[in-house]
């Protein structure tokens, strides 16, 4: 049994109330016992019968729940710096995907990679992620397109769950392009997926969810559909990446099919909003994508007005979104979609919790929950947002035990 006490604000983030209802407490204290939570509250009121338990000092620090990155393209071989400085001088994204660069690019350099080499880079991304106050991680695979390499992902992201402390989230997402071998004979492809991959990989348990791109260059509204459902009859929770570039009707493909959630939806329309509203299925937005492409990002007040619960997440790949920073893309949210710090940290915890089908075991502080959390050095959710300092966060705790201890003293503030 261990409690943290000293904690100036901590935000449980529980479920009641809307998106910017975090339930912060002051002077707080948090007990926990083995992998699970058992108590949260103020200081004042801990219950006597906690008071042998060993006990850490947060010296006057926020706590929020463990974050959840709940969208991430995580394995993949090589990168596309050259592209960025493209994009820089005025190429566009898609241009630079016609030309045989963008995802296509990376699809050639993850084959060439081999499964140890993108175990071992993936455990680095998560190794850092870690020292942010990440404890859930979701993986998408989607640069192997093909039976041999889509499966190789997917081994990693087993392997990384059994090697790594937090929590891997696999997810499959062979419908991320149609890769060039099959660009004359695309039902061919949606076959192989539909008929072969998607089975194979449930039957294997390699993937919870099931993933695809619905976008003029990727897949029409009609294949996702297909792929999704195959997904689902599978036991894969489907989920979308939709309305990016064009507004293509993901959004009301998702609400259709039951997607837990629907992705980007930069340029989702009334309709598809409304729809999802009435599913219930969480938009995941994308800011350091939309900071990269330089495109107007999610239209989050939107959905937020109109009840749909809004995540936030990193996007992580090698393309539009080479950063696993997930409290810039936090910071992101209130900066070029007005989301408050408060709004954002929910988003990054349990609605990214909802997002991935988990938001009964992880992303809010209670009683029975996973004991996954982070402390940071900053007074409370606004001031970390605010600041953004570097190494903000220092412990993180990810089912019951210290996996990031910050050098120096542990939660002292006087660095600043
Ligand atoms: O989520 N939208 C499609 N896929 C990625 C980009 C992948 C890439 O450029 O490599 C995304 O933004
Ligand atoms: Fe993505």
């Amino acid at each position: 049994m261990k409690i943290l006490q000293n904690i100036s604000q901590l935000a449980t983030c529980a479920p009641e109330g809307g998106q910017g209802e975090i339930h912060g407490i002051s002077d707080a204290a948090l007990v926990w016992a083995g992998t699970t939570i058992r108590w949260v509250g103020p200081r004042s009121e801990l219950p006597a019968e906690y008071n042998g338990a060993e006990r850490l000092d947060a010296r006057g620090g926020l706590v929020v729940p463990g974050l959840v990155d709940c969208h991430t393209h995580l394995a993949f071989g090589g990168w596309r710096a050259d592209e960025f400085v493209q994009r820089i001088q005025g190429v566009g994204y898609l241009d630079i995907a016609r030309a045989g660069g963008g995802i296509a690019r990376t699809v050639r350099l993850t084959r060439d990679a081999g499964e140890d080499s993108l175990y071992q880079r993936a455990r680095r991304f998560v190794h850092e992620m870690i020292t942010l106050g990440v404890t859930t991680v979701e993986c998408k695979s989607g640069y192997g397109l093909d039976r041999e390499h889509e499966l190789e992902l997917l081994r990693v992201y087993r392997r990384l769950s059994e090697s790594e402390p937090v929590r891997i989230v696999p997810t499959f997402l062979g419908a991320h392009v149609v890769p060039p071998e099959y660009r004359e004979r695309r039902e061919a492809y949606v076959a192989l997926l539909v008929e072969e991959l998607i089975p194979l990989i449930a039957a294997e348990g390699l993937a919870t969810c099931c993933d695809a791109f619905v976008e003029e260059s990727a897949f029409s509204v009609e294949e996702a559909r297909r792929i999704l459902l195959a997904g689902r009859a599978a036991g894969m929770a489907p989920r979308l990446h939709a309305d990016q570039l064009s507004s293509a009707g993901g959004a009301e493909l998702a609400a259709e099919v039951g997607a837990l959630s629907a992705d980007h939806l930069e340029q989702v329309s009334d309709a598809g909003i409304a729809a999802m509203a009435r599913q219930g299925v969480v938009a995941v937005s994308l800011p350091l994508a939309s900071l990269y492409l330089g495109q107007p990002p999610m239209p989050a007040r939107r959905l937020i007005d109109a009840g749909v619960a809004v995540a936030v997440a990193t996007d992580f790949n090698p393309g539009s979104a080479p950063s696993y920073h997930l409290p810039l893309a936090m910071t992101l949210a209130c900066t070029l979609q007005r989301m408050t710090p408060a709004e954002a940290l929910k988003g990054a915890t349990l609605h990214a919790a909802k997002a991935l089908g988990l938001e009964q075991r992880v992303g809010s502080l209670e009683r029975g929950k996973a004991a996954d959390f982070a402390l940071i050095d900053a007074p409370d959710c606004d001031h970390w947002l605010y600041h953004l300092r570097p190494n903000a966060c220092r412990l993180t705790v990810a089912g019951g035990k210290i996996v990031w201890r910050a050098p120096g003293r542990p939660g002292t503030r006087e660095l600043a």
